[in-house]
């Protein structure tokens, strides 16, 4: 079985799999009478789905980047799609078994915990795959609020295993948070970034937000709960405002908090399905952290695809931790880059698809 990770990464020491996958497939393939309704969670590459295929698993996903590179793996090794649903759904069936590679938001875990609780008989055993150096005592104190029983296994290739059986009757809990910010109420579902407040790079940008009545057309890039399309909703109420996310449950989230006529909501990894010359402003405070891995390979691809959204007046405003060193990669997209303010830990760019300088 061939598997790719199918991010555009070009760190050839970054793996799709783990020892933590292989050590989940392992302790799979060695039952004996299979059980036949199995849900796997947090495979992100495909590792998982393409190996248990024939099994007719239902795959969670929470990611689109995760969709397309399970879809991708699934066709280069020649096997069908098995069913998709996300970590809202309600399946149509109960399940037996629950292969979970464990994330890195405890929040994002216990919600697939709440999930499969809400799904399953009596009987599921749900078996739990980490790295022991990710190992913390609440991944098995949050396992124990949901099952009787939770069983370590000994370690393999410094990967480790947490069996999970004899399921407790747990009331359902909310599972969205509420944060108070700006005269503003936002809510979020369980594992979307910067849990319990807003992020503080965001709240530096928001105050420095410059915006201007001829910004129509607006992106809120890689929006999570979509806390800076709102605030710009509420200076520019005409404004057509677009976010977009990867992650399933921020877009989820954001749609709780920015509605109008004017507002759309996409699930999406990249702005393939922009026009160029779409955009007055894009705003974006950008991933970099993804899982364990922190890579700026990816924000890097995502500002070279909003020079192409710009309109030739447009403007990418970028808030970033600073040591990340943005400018040296955005000189190399945009004509202007500046420095609209900086602190001890953040920085705010500015940069400009057209030079005045130098017109199209
Ligand atoms: C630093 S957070 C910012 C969230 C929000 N704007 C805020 O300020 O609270 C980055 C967001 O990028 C999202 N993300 C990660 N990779 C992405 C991609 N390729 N395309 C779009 N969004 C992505 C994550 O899901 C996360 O919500």
């Amino acid at each position: 079985m061939k598997i790719n990770r199918h991010d555009t990464t070009q760190d050839q020491s970054l793996r799709p799999y783990s020892a933590a996958d292989e050590y989940l497939l392992k302790s799979f393939l060695e039952i004996e009478h299979k059980p036949k309704e199995i849900a796997i969670y947090h495979d992100r590459f495909g590792y998982l789905t393409c190996h248990l295929q024939e099994f007719h698993p239902t795959i969670v996903l929470t990611n689109k980047s995760q969709q397309k590179s399970i879809e991708q793996n699934l066709e280069k090794n020649q096997l069908t799609t098995p069913t998709f649903c996300n970590p809202l759904s309600t399946f149509d069936h109960k399940i037996e078994w629950a292969l979970l590679k464990v994330p890195k938001s405890l929040a994002l875990l216990e919600l697939f915990l709440q999930q499969i609780t809400q799904n399953s008989n009596k009987e599921i055993t749900v078996v739990m795959a980490f790295m022991t150096r990710h190992f913390s005592p609440k991944m098995v104190s949050i396992a124990e609020k949901y099952f009787e029983v939770v069983e370590q296994s000994r370690a393999l290739k410094k990967a480790r295993l947490v069996t999970l059986t004899n399921k407790k009757q747990v009331a359902k809990p909310a599972i969205i948070d509420v944060i108070k910010y700006n005269n503003q109420t936002y809510q979020q579902y369980w594992g979307v970034f910067s849990a319990k407040h807003i992020d503080y790079a965001t709240q530096y940008f928001l105050e420095n937000l410059e915006l201007k009545p001829s910004d129509h057309t607006i992106l809120d890039l890689a929006s999570g709960n979509g806390v800076m399309a709102k605030a710009i909703s509420l200076k520019l109420p005409n404004a057509k405002i677009h976010l977009l996310d990867d992650f399933y449950l921020a877009v989820e989230s954001a749609k709780l908090n920015v509605q109008g006529e004017n507002v759309h909501h996409h699930y999406n990894n990249d702005l393939s399905i922009f026009e160029d010359n779409t955009f007055d402003l894009i705003v974006t405070n950008p991933p970099f952290h993804f899982e364990y891995e922190i890579s700026i390979h990816i924000p890097i691809q995502l500002f070279k695809a909003c020079f192409d959204c710009l309109k030739p007046t447009g403007c990418l405003q970028i808030v970033a931790n600073k040591h990340l060193n943005y400018a040296t990669h955005l000189k190399r997209i945009f004509p202007i880059v500046e420095v609209v303010d900086q602190n001890d830990k953040f920085i705010i760019y500015r940069c400009l698809k057209r030079s005045e300088l130098f017109p199209n």
